[in-house]
Parts: C-alpha cells; structure tokens; sequence
C-alpha cells in the first residue's frame, strides 16, 4: 500500500479528484495519510477532513525564517513516512533537501504542456492568461517528479486540451482542470502505486 501525503494551498479540486479516485477505486494500492497546507483557509482542508483525512497547516508566516519554516515543514512531512508526496496546487517552492531525500518521490500537477508556460512565475491563473496572449491553440497539463529546479523534473504524464473562440483565462482555467489535471493526476498515482513507473536519465518511463 503506497502512502501518500498531498500538499496544497488552495480550493483543492486536484485534492478532490485523488479522493474520490481512491474511494472509486479507479487508484488501487494507495491511501492519502495526510494532507498539509500552507494556507490556514485553503478549502482543500476542508475536503479532507470531510473525508477522514488528517490535515495540518504549516505557514510560512509562522516562522522567523524560511530555514525554520523548511525545518518545520520536512518535519511535519516525515511524521507521516510518505512514500509518494503530491503537489497538488500546493505554491511553496519545495525545501531542495527534500527533494534530495524524497528523490523520484514527488510529483507535481502543473496546468500546462511543460515546457511551455512554466518556471518561476507561472502558477494557477498565470498560466492561462499568458496561453491566451499568445495565441496558442492548444493548452493542457503535465504531471512530473519535482527536482531541484521549477517544473524541470522528469514528465511522466501530459493531456492536451483545446483553446476556443471567446476562451478567458478562467474559462480555460476550468477546462483545463475538468479535461487534463483532474484524470492525469488520479492515473499517475495510480501507476506508482502499481509499480508501473521508472525514473532513468532524467526521463519517466510507464510499463503496460
Ligand atoms: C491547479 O490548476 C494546479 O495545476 C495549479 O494550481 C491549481 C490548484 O487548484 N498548480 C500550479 O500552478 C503549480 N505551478 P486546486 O487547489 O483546485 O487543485
């Protein structure tokens, strides 16, 4: 049985999506142990405690300082000894001595084909305005396992999604989610939890 603690600082609809997953059983051989957020008021808080899902928050603005904030936060992660960490919409850059001891460990939804509209400054509604001005016709999500750098670790899951007539950044915001984020995500889970996914030379691999 994976593990899996899930990390967000928002609505957590990528948070529900996992939920109802397990629950379905559309992801087998894993369970969410904990939920942490940055954010006291993120509703995602409010989703898992609705389901019986420990959840904890660990702000930075609690801390003198971002070492004590990253101390703190590993600390809060290693009570739950996850064995698959997941971003999901969770916009805290991830302490680099975490990302070395959950090595191939974290995952991490992100609303566009990386590596287009991704980096440092692209996150949520971002990313959906700077698709529109630039005129592409086709958006969509990429799930991949975080490294040092921000959204450069290995892909292991994209869907594309398309741009229409009259599209606003929110409009594609929610399609995006609806068509991309929230089935990519369940799967990706759901094919670690199987033993279904290597990591070598910087590239993700999934067997049938
Ligand atoms: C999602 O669209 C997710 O892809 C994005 O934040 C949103 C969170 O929504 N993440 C990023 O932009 C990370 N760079 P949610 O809280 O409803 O799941």
């Amino acid at each position: 049985m994976l593990d899996v603690v899930v990390l967000v600082s928002g609505g957590g609809t990528n948070l529900q999506a996992i939920i109802d997953a397990v629950e379905s059983g559309d992801i087998t051989n894993a369970r969410i142990t904990g939920v942490i957020s940055n954010n006291r008021n993120a509703y995602a808080l409010e989703r898992a405690r609705k389901h019986g899902i420990s959840g904890r928050c660990i702000s930075p603005k609690d801390f003198a300082s971002r070492e004590e904030f990253n101390e703190n936060f590993m600390a809060a992660v290693d009570e739950w000894k996850p064995d698959l960490i997941v971003l999901a919409g969770f916009l805290v850059v991830i302490p680099p001595a975490m990302t070395e001891r959950y090595r191939n460990r974290i995952i991490n939804i992100h609303p566009s084909l990386i590596p287009s509209f991704c980096g440092t400054g692209f996150y949520g509604l971002r990313v959906h305005e700077a698709a529109l001005a630039r005129g592409v016709k086709v958006v969509g999500a990429t799930v991949h396992f975080v490294d040092e750098g921000t959204d450069t670790g290995p892909i292991l899951l994209q869907k594309a999604v398309e741009v229409e007539d009259g599209d606003t950044p929110g409009i594609l915001q929610k399609r995006v989610m609806e068509q991309a984020e929230w089935k990519i995500l369940p799967r990706a889970i759901d094919l670690i939890a199987n033993g279904k996914v290597t990591v070598r030379d910087g590239k993700a691999f999934v067997s049938p």
